[in-house]
């Protein structure tokens, strides 16, 4: 992690950055626009617009090397103890190929080979039968990775199943859903590393009760012995394991429904695409090495510059659903206050991340950005290639793409302060060649190595989420409360059940 010493140095390279616009930065820096792009496999990166200068950003290498970010990227992939609250390994990287070196990353890539034949059988076996649609239940990373890479590969949907998510406990979400459906043409999957997550279990007892019984429910679990008692029977139950968190799992059964959706070859090409920037981001050093330059990044904006948030601005309408999913990526795995040894992390952690699809967005919240009094930095991304035949549009798509992340930078002076843009807003902007699921997983799979980055900066344990438990342990307490059997001890709580109870 880096230390107090990192800290003041890189706030006094801010300090004498502060009033240095961008547009000065790029003159002073004139190879800056080539110096600050990295282009790994499809995905072609420029961070020339974040404000920092040549030195400030030898001084943030130098840093990362001293806090050992080479060393500690190598243990991820190798499978050592990373979660260290929970003392194990993350080998998400297992389950898209074999970089990793040593016997436990070479076990768990040889048990997730396994778990990806037996998909295939099962996928065989469903696609040889009657049924035509899919319900994939399961919340937070047993939910929004498919759902994203599900809207996001819609070009790439094979036609043979359609593929619906049900995730939310409020009951409206399940009889919206299968009021459209026929039982007799319809197989569920029950997504839940623990087997014990309420929405699941409750949706999960819908769909079977829909279905009239468990003969077209399938499972995806590390707790297998809680989905065989569910009823699902263990030939139906692919494994997860405590090695890959939730928000990591996408390439694992978890995807099942992705596959089932686009076929497995093209789920195949999704892994290739991950494994392609795993081998990158373990062999490439820090200095050319795209996860750790964007993870550098956001450590600089958040602590040397302040920001409190981060925006992610897709310009393609298929990545609509990229802000939700890193939602849960970054902030469940980075907002955390303490490090590995209990001590509090002495400068500030997670931004909130947030955005939405561009041009869509330049209509609702873009005036803040331009305007507003706390610059954000932006995560854009573009898409080089298009999947449609419509060129016009997708010229102006890319032209305000462009324009965008250029007047956020460089502003434009006016005499009248409300038509004054400031500019000094920095964004990293991205851009792949085509959205196809190698490039999806390759996307993908840089932000989770960016994520472990700031982890190791910071000190903190990326891969565990104690802070979400107290609210479920207490909605389970309330349960009886809100049906008369008790009354809660908190007295704002009481007044509340008291209110609904009276109105129902
Ligand atoms: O409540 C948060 C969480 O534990 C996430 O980390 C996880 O992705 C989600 O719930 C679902 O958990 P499970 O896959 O065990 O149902």
């Amino acid at each position: 992690m880096l230390t107090p010493e990192h800290w003041l140095a890189l706030g006094r390279h801010a300090g004498r950055l502060e009033q240095v616009s961008l547009p000065e930065l790029l003159a002073r820096e004139p190879a800056r626009a080539d110096a600050f792009a990295l282009r790994v496999g499809p995905i072609y990166a420029s961070f020339a617009r974040q404000r920092i200068d040549a030195e400030a950003w030898d001084e943030l290498l130098a840093a990362a090397n001293e806090a050992g970010l080479g060393q500690a990227l190598h243990a991820l992939f190798d499978g050592a103890l990373v979660n260290r609250t929970e003392g194990r390994p993350a080998l998400h990287s297992a389950l898209r190929g074999d970089v990793g070196q040593g016997d436990v990353a070479r076990a768990a890539a040889r048990e997730a080979r396994a778990a990806r034949d037996r998909m295939d059988a099962l996928h065989a076996a469903l696609a040889d039968g009657p049924v035509t649609d899919i319900v994939s239940v399961g919340i937070g990373g047993s939910d929004l990775g498919p759902r994203l890479a599900v809207d996001a590969l819609r070009d790439f949907h094979d036609g043979r199943f359609r593929v619906h998510f049900l995730t939310n406990m409020d009951g409206s979400a399940a009889q919206h859903l299968l009021q459209r459906l026929d039982p007799a043409r319809t197989a569920g999957i029950l997504v839940s590393k623990s087997f014990g997550t309420q929405e699941t279990l409750l949706n999960g007892g819908i769909l079977r009760d829909w279905l009239g019984g468990c003969d077209r429910l399938f499972a995806v679990s590390a707790n297998t012995g809680r989905a065989e008692a569910f009823g699902i029977a263990p030939a139906r139950v692919l494994p997860m394991w405590d090695w890959v968190g939730g928000r990591y799992s996408l390439w694992s059964a978890v995807g099942f429904a992705l596959q089932l959706a686009i076929g497995r070859e093209a789920f195949a090409r999704l892994l290739e695409g991950a494994a392609l920037m795993d081998r990158h981001v373990r062999e490439a050093s820090v200095a050319h090495n795209l996860a750790a330059w964007h993870g550098l990044f956001a450590v600089w904006n958040r602590n040397a510059l302040g920001a409190a948030t981060q925006a992610v601005l897709p310009y393609d309408e298929r990545l609509a659903l990229l802000p939700s999913y890193l939602q849960q990526l970054v902030m469940e795995s980075l907002g955390k206050s303490v490090r590995a040894d209990g001590s509090p992390v002495p400068v500030s952690t997670v931004p909130v991340l947030w955005g939405g699809a561009g041009t869509n967005v330049q209509h609702s919240f873009f005036q803040a950005l331009h305007q507003g009094t706390d610059p954000v930095p932006a995560d854009f991304i573009g898409v080089i290639r298009p999947a449609h035949g419509h060129e016009q549009n997708h010229r102006a798509l890319m032209a305000n793409l462009l324009a965008q992340a250029e007047a956020l930078a460089n502003g434009a002076g006016h005499d009248d302060p409300h038509r004054h843009h400031a500019g000094g807003r920095p964004s990293t902007l991205m851009l792949l060649d085509e959205l196809t699921p190698a490039s999806l997983g390759a996307l993908l799979a840089m932000y989770e190595h960016s994520v472990y980055v700031q982890a190791v900066l910071w000190g903190i344990n990326a891969f565990d989420q104690w802070g979400v438990e107290l609210g479920k342990k207490i909605a389970g307490e309330l349960l009886p409360a809100i049906s008369g059997q008790s009354q809660p001890s908190d007295p704002v709580t009481r007044a509340l059940v008291a209110e609904i109870r009276a109105r129902r």
